[in-house]
C-alpha cells in the first residue's frame, strides 16, 4: 500500500463553499471531458462533485500500468477478512500494491489545481495523505454500495483514520465492452422524512484510459463484471486523497 504524507498542495487557495449555487440551481452534477481539452482552473469539486476525464492515459502508459500489474502480488478479496466482511458476495476481486514509480507517475498527472483547490478548502489540516491501489476485477467479480466513509471497515480502536475527501478510479485495461459490465455507479442521497433513497447521478463505464473522480461522501458501487467478459480483467488504481485533522 502506498499511504504517505505529502505537504500542501502546488496551486492551492482556500475556497467556501458556495450554498447560493445550489439555490440557483447551478450544481451540475458531473463534468465530462475529454484530459487534453479539460480546463482545471475553471473547474471546482465545490461545484461540480464528480469528474470523469477520457483518455487520461495513452495506450502506451496503460500498457506500462498492466506490465507493472504483471510483477504485482495481489491478494485477493478471501484474504482480506474486514474488507470480506464489510462485502460480502462481492466475488473474489484482487488488490495490489501499486509501484513507487507507478504511484510516482499517477500523482505527477494529478497535479491538478482543481484537486489542489479542492483539498486545501478544509479547514485546519494537520496531515494529507495519500492511498492508491491496483485492482483487478474478473467475472463475477463487484463492489456492493457504500460511501467511502470506511466506517463499516476499520477498527474502532485506534486513532480515527484520515478523512477520505476525493475517490478516484482510473481503468488501464486494453479493451472494455458495454456488454462486460463493471460499471462505476453514482448516486444522490435523497433524504425525505425517515426515508431514504439514492438516486443514480451518472453510470461510468470502464473505458481503457478514463479517469473517475468524485468527492466524499458519496454512495458508489462497482456492477458486477459479466460472464461475457470472459477472461478479461477489469484492471483499475483506485484510492483516495485524504485528509488529518
Ligand atoms: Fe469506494
Amino acid at each position: 500500500m502506498v499511504d504517505f504524507e505529502y505537504g500542501p498542495m502546488a496551486n492551492s487557495t482556500w475556497s467556501v463553499f458556495n450554498d447560493h449555487e445550489h439555490e440557483k440551481g447551478c450544481v451540475r452534477r458531473v463534468m465530462k471531458a475529454k484530459f487534453s481539452e479539460f480546463d482545471s482552473t475553471q473547474f471546482s469539486f465545490h461545484r461540480d462533485p464528480v469528474l470523469v476525464l477520457e483518455d487520461f492515459w495513452s495506450p502506451q502508459e496503460q500498457r506500462m500500468f498492466q506490465e507493472a500489474m504483471e510483477r504485482s502480488a495481489w491478494t485477493s478479496l478471501a484474504d482480506l477478512p474486514a474488507v470480506s466482511r464489510a462485502f460480502p458476495n462481492c466475488g473474489n476481486w484482487e488488490k495490489a500494491e501499486i509501484g513507487r514509480k507507478e504511484a510516482g507517475m499517477l500523482l505527477h498527472r494529478l497535479e491538478l489545481p482543481c484537486i489542489a483547490e479542492y483539498i486545501e478548502s478544509f479547514p485546519v489540516i494537520k496531515h494529507r495523505h495519500i492511498n492508491f491501489n491496483f485492482y483487478s476485477y474478473g467475472v463475477g467479480d463487484c463492489l456492493s454500495t457504500h460511501d467511502d466513509t470506511d466506517e463499516a471497515y476499520v477498527s474502532s480502536q485506534g486513532p480515527r483514520p484520515p478523512l477520505r475527501r476525493l475517490a478516484l478510479a482510473t481503468y488501464v485495461h486494453s479493451a472494455w465492452q458495454p456488454d462486460w459490465g463493471g460499471e462505476l455507479m453514482l448516486y444522490d442521497l435523497k433524504k425525505q422524512d425517515e426515508a431514504q433513497t439514492l438516486d443514480v447521478v451518472d453510470c461510468i463505464a470502464p473505458v481503457p484510459g478514463t479517469l473517475a473522480i468524485f468527492a466524499v461522501p458519496r454512495f458508489h458501487r462497482v456492477c458486477r463484471v459479466d460472464a461475457l467478459a470472459g477472461e478479461h480483467k477489469r484492471l483499475s488504481i483506485a484510492g483516495w486523497f485524504m485528509t488529518e485533522h
